[in-house]
């Protein structure tokens, strides 16, 4: 996937940035999109724009055709049963905030038990947070060691009866640590709790198979796999999504609706009140029909190969540290320069040309335990080569160069 022609598929990416040649090595906050996610949202504007499941016109019924077709392309992409398992939210946050609210009112009371990881996302921390101060749960948290991986003794001690869900990032967004979801999945369903995995940075890097897994919930962003903004997915079981409350209400969920009473629609739509979003959901087809063009596989192998040459790059440099050498990693290298603080290093790496993500990552928490405040982020995509990675370095020098 190293050549010109490939990356050409991303307008974006040629172009320059304060008269450099633009290295984006931001893909864990976004990815960019190929012409054929744009082209598949335009597209849909110019000939078929209409609501769905609401009219007998002929154009409602194009859109509801190509909308319940890409649903059930997203459905054979994440290797579900049925296309009545994938919801559609406006991304991974939204996707837990359902699943907080619902299977809580579902399935949690006081008392019970609720484990996620010291190295979440915010979004896979707070809704929970909320959720056991609304049921007077408990949030139990599986430790990191220093390398970065999930502390197994620590996750078999805190694991018990009273577990109701195991909530888990997939591949850590700071850490790039690819967690043994299989293996939590097993253990999780020994002791009677359901999983929910946070694809969120997983689902354009590697192959999924829900079934295969038996994950119970899976929730992911389409544009992080370079599908478009403000559309995701919540994947639950249907035997679970059936015992579960609506999550928001209005047209669409509802059944019958009177004064004294409504009774709510099949799945998926019990789920998914209001207009949704149309052309998202095309957006997020093609990018799914893009990636499987290329091979999960491929792209797997394409990614941790050139993982491998910026580890071997960035570790040559003097004074860089980087904070996750666990032992399945994906993509993402997380370092600090000696002396210098993460923003100005951010911001004199972007008059260069290179585009990283300085901060806390919205996870304070990993950062708390390495006892620092942030980091610089380079975050790998498929368009990425091999000389984005040399100007990343070569840029990291002048920078060190220009603060020390
Ligand atoms: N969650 C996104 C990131 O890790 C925004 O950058």
């Amino acid at each position: 996937m190293d050549n010109q022609s490939f990356r050409s598929q991303f307008p974006i990416l040629n172009q320059m940035v304060h008269n450099k040649p633009l290295v984006y090595l931001d893909n864990g906050a976004t990815t960019q999109k190929p012409q054929c996610v744009i082209d598949a949202i335009t597209n849909y504007y110019t000939t078929i724009n209409s609501n769905v499941h609401r009219g007998v016109h002929h154009l409602s019924q194009l859109s509801t055709d190509a909308f319940e077709s890409a649903r059930k392309t997203v459905k054979e992409f994440l290797g579900a049963t049925h296309s009545c398992e994938i919801i559609l939210t406006k991304g991974t946050t939204e996707s837990i905030n359902l699943l907080a609210y619902s299977f809580g009112e579902a399935f949690i009371g006081e008392g019970d038990e609720i484990i996620t990881t010291e190295m979440e996302h915010h979004a896979n921390i707070v809704p929970w947070q909320l959720l056991c101060e609304r049921k007077k749960a408990i949030l139990k948290v599986i430790e990191v060691d220093a390398k970065g991986n999930l502390d197994w003794t620590s996750f078999e001690k805190l694991l018990t009866s009273k577990t109701k869900l195991v909530s888990v990032a997939h591949i850590s967004n700071t850490l790039g640590t690819i967690n043994p979801i299989e293996r939590i999945i097993e253990s999780a369903h020994k002791a009677g709790a359901k999983v929910h995995v946070d694809g969120a940075q997983s689902v354009a890097h590697m192959p999924i198979n829900v079934a295969n897994s038996d994950v119970d919930f899976f929730s992911f962003s389409a544009h992080k796999m370079y599908g478009p903004m403000g559309i995701g997915v919540l994947y639950g079981k249907e035997s679970l999504l059936n015992q579960m409350p609506p999550y928001q209400s209005g047209g669409e969920m509802i059944d019958q609706v009177s004064f004294e009473k409504t009774t709510f629609n099949t799945l998926p739509f019990k789920f998914e009140a209001g207009t949704p979003d149309v052309p998202g959901l095309l957006g997020l087809e093609a990018a799914i029909k893009f990636l499987q063009n290329l091979g999960m596989e491929n792209i797997k192998d394409a990614e941790e190969d050139l993982f491998n040459y910026a580890v071997e790059k960035l570790s040559k440099i003097d004074g860089l540290e980087i904070f996750g050498e666990a032992d399945n990693k994906a993509s993402v290298i997380s370092f600090l320069l000696q002396g210098i603080h993460p923003f100005d290093a951010g911001t004199i790496l972007d008059q260069l040309g290179v585009a990283v993500r300085t901060g806390n990552h919205c996870a304070q928490p990993i950062m708390a335990k390495f006892g620092i405040t942030g980091t610089i982020r380079a975050s790998m995509a498929i368009y990425n080569t091999k000389a984005d990675i040399d100007r990343l370095a070569e840029a990291i020098i002048k920078t060190q160069t220009m603060l020390l």
